[in-house]
């Protein structure tokens, strides 16, 4: 046999093991059916609804066993073999309780939410990016993650924030933004200049009493829920439920969001961007008359 030949044969073998192993699989039909790996889940049968594709728990299933168990866990409540591991950790689905959200804080979100989550990954936790797998894929996962809570059998995902368009990047934008930073004592958190060294910064936990830091802007990092404008607006504007950063949907007006998205992108100074270079040739000027964020500024809570 040449190896070429010998190659080949061994592929096929090993197919057919891949095979054997796939009707083992397939002979459970529901999701609720017993499953030697999985626990139980919560809704029978669920379905997700992407851009025109219809997700299906069931195929969803399969694919969670291969690529997520290790993480969330056979019970879908973030205690995975490799979770004691990981900081921070991985989602506890039971819960339903999700941080990249367009829909109101404490509401379900929409399956595209979950959907754009899977895809984008985590940048800086151990969640991958699962664009390497197809959108049919990726929406039959979204629907299987959906059978973890009863929540879903009961509610319906929150209604989705409405942006207006996008207001001019002017240095008004950027010092009224400026004046929100202050006012709304995001620094408190995330410090006067972004760096995630606030007063409160190292009191803070998530929903489950994990240590958690908040965002820092200076790194050059990605956001977790998205990088555009948009994506900025929306994350301040509906919260990341389940950690300490809130939702300010109630407490800023629309085109005042803008002036934050813009004022934010100043901190954001490992990543050249137009909003940067506006407020850098600002300050080069002006610097000196800027009154410093932090408590005992004008405009501060105390
Ligand atoms: C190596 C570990 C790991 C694997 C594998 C993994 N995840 Fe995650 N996942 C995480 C962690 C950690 C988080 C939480 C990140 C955070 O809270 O900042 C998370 C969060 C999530 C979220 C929450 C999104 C939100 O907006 O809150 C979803 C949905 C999710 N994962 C789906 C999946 C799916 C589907 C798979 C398999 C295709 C998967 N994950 C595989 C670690 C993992
Ligand atoms: C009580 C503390 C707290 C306050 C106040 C706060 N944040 Fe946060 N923020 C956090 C924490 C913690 C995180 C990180 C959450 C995580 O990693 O899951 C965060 C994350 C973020 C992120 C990154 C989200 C992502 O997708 O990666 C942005 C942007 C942000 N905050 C903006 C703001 C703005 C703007 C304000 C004020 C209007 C504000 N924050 C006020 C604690 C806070």
């Amino acid at each position: 046999m040449t190896l070429k030949k010998f190659a080949v044969t061994f592929a096929l073998g090993s197919m057919a093991l891949l095979t054997a192993g796939a009707t083992v699989s397939t002979a459970q039909s529901h999701v609720n059916s017993p499953d030697p790996l999985l626990g139980t889940p919560s809704v029978a049968t669920e379905t997700s609804n992407i851009d025109g594709i219809t997700g299906h728990a069931e195929s969803g299933k399969h694919l969670y066993r291969r690529f997520c168990i290790g993480c969330h866990g056979p019970d879908g409540n973030g205690q995975g073999m490799n979770a004691q591991w990981i900081d921070p950790k991985p989602r506890d689905f039971t819960e339903a309780t999700f941080k990249c959200r367009s829909t109101p804080t404490g509401t379900l979100p929409t399956d595209e939410d979950l959907y754009n989550a899977i895809t984008r990954g985590f940048v800086t936790t151990n969640m991958p990016s699962w664009r390497p797998l197809n959108p049919q894929q990726r929406a039959d996962l979204v629907a299987f993650i959906k059978t973890w809570s009863p929540r879903w059998a009961k509610e319906k995902p929150g209604a989705s924030l409405n942006i207006p368009p996008e207001t001019a990047i002017t240095i008004e934008s950027i010092l009224h933004g400026r004046e929100l930073f202050q006012k709304l004592e995001c620094w408190k958190c995330h410090g006067p200049e972004g760096h995630a060294d606030g007063p409160s910064a190292s009191t803070l936990t998530d929903s489950k009493g994990n240590p958690i830091l908040p965002f820092n802007f200076s790194t050059g990092e990605r956001f977790m829920c998205g990088d555009s404008n948009r994506d900025l607006y929306r994350i301040f504007m509906t919260g990341l439920d389940g950690s300490p950063m809130p939702s300010f949907a109630d407490v800023i007006q629309p085109n005042d969001a803008w002036d934050l998205v813009h004022f934010l992108r100043t901190l954001q100074v490992a990543l050249p961007n137009q909003e940067l270079t506006l407020w850098q040739t600002y300050k080069a000027a002006h610097g000196k008359d800027l009154k410093p964020i932090g408590p005992d500024s004008a405009g501060g809570a105390q």
